[in-house]
Parts: structure tokens; sequence; C-alpha cells
């Protein structure tokens, strides 16, 4: 999913804490996203974890001593160090973090963390009492101070016993959080509106006119703009998926392509760019009925009226914004996606054919055409919807010169 990782070397290091069981997974998915993971443990670690199990998934051999035997095995650190690309410790004890940030070197990992000129994310996870202890305190602050990435901690039940914050995120969490690190920040200083999603135009209190748009396509572009240093407000129509969990994405649930028009035109004269990835119902019922209808007649007429073309209205309004749209057709795509970008006075257009099973609506992976202003186009390959929002905004960088 994260081609950002792709062919990167990573450091994995792994403590002495009871949440070391998860540096498996963590290792799992890093290795999953295409990453070259290489694991440096501490010794205590490996009380929590087996050595083999480390080895077994990073498919290189361990660190865990200073003084190994073998070829190379007294220099490796300082080697692996050079040649790392991004270090994430998971999970990092307060020893560990006391050690980092005060420059103690005693250890395979803490001689690594001093001799790397990478970015790196330190995840901490603790008793409460431990992560709350004013040392503990002052050590992560420091280590913020010196430009390390700190990924806050989540409360709840702890191993312990008792309950606050010190729990070490999800794993996939971690991923999330470390993909964000390691993107350049091309957007930093940007204000992105997007919008994903269906909406839902009622008939009555239990029934409604949709779309089986998912608002995945949406929320991976909102995602990967906030990766890249946007400040996103997020316009998301009914759907499964949960509130991104980026400080940087703001998110407004609406319903029908009303909500969808009010929301998106409060937030318009605000922003450098509007990616509009929903899938907007183009008509709703005239008079949705207050009470459930019942099932008397055999034939039902709904009249429908015609909603707002809310991408037209931007375009009319536009003034040095970016403004891309998505297409979704069943045949002639290339004609409606040049006839809906001068009609609508869009920039660019990410436009797919639905009804391809690895593409479209609530699929995970999406193949689109995107289409310029200058009649040009190109078709990348069938890809995940994250990796394809990055290429988005990447075009949109490149071609389109935001101001
Ligand atoms: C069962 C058990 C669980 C522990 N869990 C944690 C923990 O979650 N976080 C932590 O900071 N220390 C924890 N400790 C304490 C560390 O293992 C101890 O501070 C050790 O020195 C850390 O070594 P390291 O940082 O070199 O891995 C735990 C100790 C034990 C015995």
């Amino acid at each position: 999913m994260y081609g950002i990782i792709r062919g990167k070397s990573v450091i994995l290091g792994v403590c002495g804490g009871i949440a070391a069981y998860k540096s498996a997974e963590i290792l799992r998915l890093l290795k999953k996203h295409g990453a070259n993971v290489r694991v440096l443990a501490t010794r205590n670690a490996l009380h929590f974890i087996g050595r083999h199990t480390l080895q077994a998934l990073s498919e290189n051999p361990i660190l865990v001593d200073l003084f190994d035997e073998g070829p190379d095995a007294s220099i490796k650190h300082i080697r692996w160090a050079q040649e790392a690309d991004l270090v994430v410790v998971a999970p990092a004890t307060a020893n560990l973090i006391g050690k980092f940030a005060n420059g103690i070197a005693d250890d395979a990992l803490t001689t690594l963390l001093l001799a790397t000129d990478c970015p790196i994310v330190i995840a901490p996870s603790m008793n409460t009492k431990m992560y709350e202890n004013a040392a503990t305190r002052r050590n992560l602050e420091q280590l913020e101070k010196d430009g390390r990435w700190i990924m806050p901690p989540g409360s709840g039940a702890l191993a312990c016993g008792t309950s606050g914050a010190g729990r070490l995120p999800e794993p996939a969490e971690i991923i999330d959080y470390t993909v964000d690190v390691f993107t350049p920040k091309t957007l930093a200083g940007k204000r992105v509106l997007v919008t994903a999603g269906p909406t839902l135009e009622p008939i009555d209190p239990v029934r409604f006119i949709g779309n089986p748009s998912s608002g995945k396509m949406g929320v991976a572009a909102a995602r990967a703009a906030a990766h890249r240093g946007a400040d996103v407000t997020l316009v998301l129509g009914p759907s499964n998926i949960p509130d991104p969990p980026e400080k940087s994405i703001s998110v407004i649930r609406i319903k029908t392509a009303l909500e969808m028009r009010a929301a998106v035109l409060d937030h318009f004269d605000d922003v450098q760019i509007v990616v509009k990835a929903a899938a907007v119902g183009d008509y709703r019922p005239v008079s949705p009925r207050e009470h459930k209808i019942k099932k008397i007649d055999d034939q039902l007429t709904l009249v429908l009226e015609k909603n707002p073309d809310i991408l037209m209205e931007l375009g009319k309004l536009k003034k040095d914004q970016i403004l891309v749209g998505f297409a979704a057709e069943t045949q002639f795509l290339e004609q409606h996606a040049a006839d809906k970008m001068n009609q609508k006075n869009l920039d660019m257009i990410a436009g797919n054919i639905v009804g391809l099973p690895s593409s479209g609506f609530s699929s995970d992976t999406n193949q689109v055409t995107f289409f310029y202003r200058d009649g040009t186009s190109e078709t990348p390959p069938l890809m995940e919807k994250y990796e394809l929002a990055h290429l988005l905004f990447e075009r949109i960088e490149r071609r389109l010169h935001v101001t």
C-alpha cells in the first residue's frame, strides 16, 4: 500500500517491554510494504520475543550485541546506520528513551541511534506512571527538540493491570505514522479540500437513493495530501471508513448532496486545491415522505429533481485554485472526461470505467486515466488507491503549479 517505503532500508529497534511481541507484526507490515528491514534488539527485548522470530521475519541477521562474533559484526551497527533511510523504535522503553535523550550508547541499538542521520521514529510503550514520570517527560521533550519523531502512545488497559496512557499503538497505526514522517512535505502550507463517499438522498425515513461508493479513493486522497504536509478538509458522505487519524485532516460528515454542497462552498475560498472524489447523487426525491411508505400499491412512482452540480459551481467560482474531478463512466470515458473538463472549468480529471473488478467503487485498487487541460492524458498502471492519490498530487504539484 505505501509505496514510499518500498525498497527503503528501515531499521526496526525493539526494546525489552511487554509490547515487544507486537514488533513481529510491525516487521511483517514493513516487509509487506516492500521495505528492507534490519532488526536491532536490545538484550532485554529477547526476554520478550525470540531472536529467531525476528530473524526469520526480517530475512536478515539481527543485531543484539556490539561485540558479536563474525566477519564485519563489530562494525555492522555503523554500516547499518549509514545505510538506513529510516529508523523505527517500537516498542521504545523508558530506559531506551532515557539513554538516547542523553547520548548514551552502551549497546548496539543506542549506538546506532547516535550514528545515523536519518529520521528516527520513537514509539514509547510503558506503564502509565513510568510514562508520566518527570524524567520520562523530560527525556521525551529533549528527543522532540532534537528532531526525533515521538509517536503518542495509546490509552487504555495496560498489561500491568492499570489503565492510562502508555500503550503501544497498533502496528498498522505505527506504519501509518512512519509513512507520514517519511513522506516529503511538498504540500506544506497548502490547504486542500477533498470530497469522498456517496451521498444518500432520502425517500422516506428508512429508505434512500444512494450509490456503492465506499469513500476509499477520497479518504486515500485526504491522507496522501496530509502526509505531504497539507491541511485538509475532508467532506465525507456516509461511509464505513472511520475518521482518518491524521491531526491535519478535519472531517465533515454529510449525508445528502445539498449538505455536501453547503460544506464545500463553506470552505472553497480558503483552499488552493480541491479534489472531488465523491460520488454525488445527480437526483433526489422531490418530497421525501415523513413516514415510512407502506407496501400497498403494486407500483410506486418517485418524482426526482436534479441536485445542484457542485463541481460546475466551483468551476464558475474558481479564482486561482486547482480543481480536480473524478469521472466514473461506463462508456466513452475520453469524450465524457473532455466534456466535463471544459463545461466545469476543471484542471484535471481522473477518469475510470466502472465495472472492472479491481477498480472503482469499494475496491482497494484503482485504474484511472489522468486527463489534463491541455488535451494530454496518461494511464498509470493499476495501483493501490493511496499510491494513486500520491501520484495525483505529484502531478498536481508538477504540472499544475499550485500557488
Ligand atoms: C515483565 C516486564 C515487562 C516490562 N515492560 C516494560 C514496558 O512495557 N516498558 C518499559 O519501558 N519497560 C518495561 N520493563 C522494564 C524494562 O524491561 C527494563 O527497564 C529494561 O532495562 C529495559 O531494557 P532495554 O531498554 O535495553 O530493552 C518491563 C520489565 C518486565 C520484567
